[in-house]
């Protein structure tokens, strides 16, 4: 019997049982058994669609839509209380597009979009702009973000919005008689990076796009200007964050006073009107970037600084620019198919994380999260990636980052041979390796003595998009913590703490992580600080398969990795692959965290075999797009750990 009790799961229908995982010469054959009992599963599909409709039928009210009337599938979970017995087991389905995100509003953006002719990248720009309205903990334009986009012609660009350090920003900036000030880089007008969002969303959409930004823009506009029903998240969400938004009077007067109901807080129900952040979209649409970094709103976003202590400047803005990077990739053969991964280069960590953990984790069989073995060979994996991260990742416009030896296969194998597969180890041994590409050795090991753990609630937001003609976009973008520094501008828009993802100071954990991260990464004028943000796509013979990614700070790396071996390696459905619970080791502190849905025997066996281990309601969230290999189909798969929705026709 398996030590605990999970909601099962069959394997996708395509394929046969046996895996084998080729690397080189090395190949490995295995049986994976994984099996869904449908009567366990309680399905609110139905209800969740019922609910998604009347959403969308009053959503028709505010966004005319002029391409041909295609029914729309959708689920979203609609109760914050929800538990995984009452997530929905099947994957929303559509023959043409897809859209799944955090919001079922920012979703119905994106189909708005594909309806009227728009491509998945214009429909990522538009769900992206709705977020920012709708999703005020995260979506955003005074944050930053990643965009990957897998064209159907098989061209793919990796967008980097990331902010950057202000000109002023010093190294030592947030540092007073030795010791890091409580606070300043995550709350308040000295925590704030130049955004990137709008200037990389600008730059999407010119390159692969091929509508005008007021078109893509129009569904934000229209939420921020006419308003939207308040929900039951959006009022605990303000309610929690009301002490650090009711410190800057923006922010206290637009998320925590209902001025239409005598000031008092908003209930749910109540409309959600936000004028300056719809007047600072329109000019945006109408003047493109350049407003938000020269025009009026870095005119207003500039005196705000000025006037509360600031350090952003109008040169800063004017000279932010979103990069282009190339695509990080991999391959992998897997019961005869070959899967190519496609992943996010420096400055996220995530994706040469997840690259080096599939590298080590293809030596050995995994059978699925009720078998405590995989569990602890991923673990051991986890452990291994994060004190690598901690040691070498950082910008790569200004360090030397080993890609190549982090990916390479060699690199892999040297790693997994260093796991026990009967005990624990224990991060105080596993430092950080010695990367290297194949056929050229290893020198010494690096030590470090890095400490990590784990933040509880902040917030950031993955959507994904797959079109009907194929092109795919995956995209990760945040303000950092919820509701970022808690400073709103004047132009109406929340501004990110993206300076925490430094190294605040070298040797001490960063407030929000408690990361302890490499001198490569610290405070530089113009610097991107690391990520861990992991927009990834999967292709399976060259075809599109898989689209994911996560929030979550170092657990999206987790997230983001368990649902590519979810869907890679285990074969689940698309939603299964998101259902499944999670689990997260960032090396140091060096413990196991669990999603609730582990049982406490299988804990319990974990602690036997020496992990320690600790409870975390949920990790990540995951909004995906998978293909069905037969028919084409596109799988909305949203998380439904926190009210994800996915709409597609
Ligand atoms: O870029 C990063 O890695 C972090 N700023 C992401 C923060 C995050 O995911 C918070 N959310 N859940």
């Amino acid at each position: 019997m398996s030590p605990h009790q999970l909601p099962a799961f069959r394997r996708r229908a395509s394929g046969a049982t046996n895996v084998e995982f080729a690397c080189g010469n090395f190949a490995i054959a295995r049986r994976t058994a994984y099996f869904v009992d449908s009567r366990k599963s309680k399905n609110i599909f139905g209800r969740s669609f019922l609910l998604a409709l009347l959403l969308l039928l009053s959503a028709s009210r505010s966004y005319p839509q002029t391409a041909a009337e295609l029914p729309v599938n959708s689920t979203h979970a609609a109760k914050h209380t929800n538990t995984s017995d009452t997530w929905p087991q099947q994957a929303v389905r559509g023959t043409h597009a897809m859209v799944a995100t955090d919001e079922a509003l920012g979703s119905q953006a994106g189909v708005t979009i594909l309806k009227q002719g728009g491509n998945a990248v214009d429909a990522a720009v538009a769900v992206a702009f709705a977020l920012a309205v709708v999703e005020p903990a995260a979506g955003n334009i005074g944050g930053g973000g990643f965009m990957l986009v897998r064209l159907a012609d098989g061209k793919t660009n990796f967008f980097d919005y990331r902010e950057v350090a202000p000109a002023k920003a010093t190294r030592d900036m947030y540092i007073q008689d030795g010791k890091l000030i409580t606070d300043a880089s995550t709350l308040g007008y000295r925590s704030i990076a130049v955004p990137g969002t709008v200037a990389g969303l600008e730059l999407a959409l010119k390159t692969h796009g091929t509508m005008k930004l007021a078109q893509v823009m129009a569904p934000a506009i229209r939420l921020a200007k006419n308003g939207f029903p308040i929900t039951e998240k959006l009022v605990r969400e303000f309610d929690e964050e009301k002490p650090g938004l009711e410190k800057y009077s923006v922010s206290k007067r637009i998320f925590l006073t209902n001025s239409r109901n005598q000031n008092h807080a908003y209930k749910v129900g109540d409309m959600f009107r936000q004028p300056e952040l719809a007047a600072t979209l329109q000019r945006i649409a109408k003047n493109g970037a350049a407003d938000f970094y020269r025009g009026k709103t870095a005119r207003m976003l500039v005196a705000d600084m000025q006037s509360n202590g600031g350090i952003i400047t109008s040169d800063d803005l004017a000279n932010y620019r979103p990069k282009i990077r190339e695509v990080l990739r991999a391959h992998y053969q897997i019961e005869g198919h070959r899967w190519d991964i496609l992943t996010s280069p420096p400055p996220s960590s995530g994706g040469v994380a997840i690259i080096e953990a599939l590298n080590i984790l293809r030596q050995t069989p995994l059978k699925g999260w009720e078998d405590l073995q995989s569990v602890r060979m991923v673990v051991e994996t986890m452990r291994r990636i994060f004190a690598d991260r901690a040691a070498y990742l950082a910008d790569p416009d200004y360090s030397d980052v080993p890609v190549a030896g982090l990916i390479s296969d060699c690199y892999g194998k040297e790693l997994f041979a260093t796991i026990d597969p009967q005990h624990a180890s224990s991060s105080k041994e596993i430092k950080a390796g010695t990367p290297h590409v194949c056929g050229i050795s290893a020198g010494q090991s690096t030590s470090s003595n890095m400490v990590v753990s784990l933040g509880e609630r902040p917030h950031t937001t993955h959507f994904s998009v797959v079109d009907a003609a194929g092109n795919a976009v995956a995209s990760t973008y945040t303000l950092n913590d919820s509701y970022g520094s808690h400073v709103t501008c004047s132009a109406g828009f929340l501004l990110n703490d993206e300076m925490d993802d430094f190294t605040t100071q070298p040797g001490v954990p960063n407030a929000l992580f408690g990361l302890i991260q490499s001198d490569a990464n610290v405070i530089a004028p113009n610097h991107r600080p690391l990520s861990s943000m992991t927009p990834t796509i999967l292709l399976r013979d060259g075809k599109l398969s898989f689209v994911t990614g996560s929030p979550g700070g170092p657990s999206i790396i987790s997230a983001t990795l368990l649902s590519v071996i979810n869907w890679m390696r285990l074969g689940m459905d698309a939603q299964a692959a998101i259902n499944a619970p999670r689990f997260h080791h960032q090396w140091l502190p060096d413990e196991v965290v669990l999603e609730k849905e582990f049982s406490p025997v299988f804990e319990q066996a974990l602690n036997a075999d020496g992990y320690a281990t600790k409870r975390k309601g949920h990790i990540g969230l995951v909004n995906a797009i998978g293909i069905d290999a037969q028919t084409g189909d596109r799988l909305g798969a949203a998380d439904p750990r926190d009210h994800g929705s996915a709409m597609g026709y």
